[in-house]
């Protein structure tokens, strides 16, 4: 005979037993689905801090073949989302540049982004060949290319010595890509890292001695 006096009852409820289980089985369940959710989440969280392929190609610097380029004309690119220019100026175009800085916002590019070989006025490694990106400084729509001729009454003015016209809002630069007074940009075109990887071949988003940019 037991001498425990404690009252148990003599079996558990139906209801209590149920819930017991229950319980444990709804823990095991939510701790299940936070691991198995974890899983679902760590991993393309952990995926997003690694640059995929397509975004490694995207920041790669590029190689433009400029062995077609005429004088006085204008090549495009793509380079990190971006529209690069590539003019092949003619002595003409050249001899321009001297004659505005008056008429420039900033005519020895303090405060513009580029290469610090890209501060003096014609703000290139050749002289015959300008690497800019083809963006305006304002809001980033694309200059167009006009000789002295060219576009007079869109700009309304007739001292025009030849450069680049935004048509948006209507900023003026030279063939160096340097702003005129009294326009909306800001600042000149920004020149991307580049180098020559020959006469022909220029490399837009790297430099002399790097590998990368
Ligand atoms: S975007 Fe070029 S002037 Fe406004």
């Amino acid at each position: 005979m037991s001498n425990d006096t404690t009252l148990k009852p003599a079996f558990q409820p139906a209801h209590l037993n149920h819930n017991t289980g229950r319980r444990k089985l709804l823990v095991a369940a939510s701790v299940g689905a936070s691991a198995v959710g974890a899983g679902f989440v760590a991993v393309p969280f952990l995926k997003s801090w690694l640059p995929s392929e397509r975004a490694k190609a995207i920041g790669a610097p590029i190689k433009v073949d400029i062995s077609k380029l005429e004088d006085g004309a204008l090549q495009t690119a793509l380079w990190r989302g971006k529209v690069v220019y590539i003019l092949r100026r003619t002595d003409e175009m050249v001899a321009t540049l001297e004659q505005l800085n008056d008429q420039l916002r900033d005519p020895h590019s303090k405060e513009s982004i580029q290469p610090e070989f890209a501060s003096d006025i014609t703000r290139a490694q050749r002289d015959n060949v300008m690497v800019m990106l083809g963006v305006c400084t304002h809001l980033g729509c694309a200059p167009k290319l006009q000789s002295q001729i060219q576009g007079r009454e869109e700009r309304g003015d007739s001292a025009w010595l030849g450069g680049f016209f935004c048509p948006c809002h209507g900023s003026k630069f030279d063939y160096a890509g340097r702003v005129y007074k009294g326009v909306p940009a800001p600042t000149n075109l920004t020149v991307p890292p580049y180098r020559f990887e020959s006469d022909n071949i220029v490399v837009v988003g790297e430099m002399e001695g790097e590998n990368n940019v």
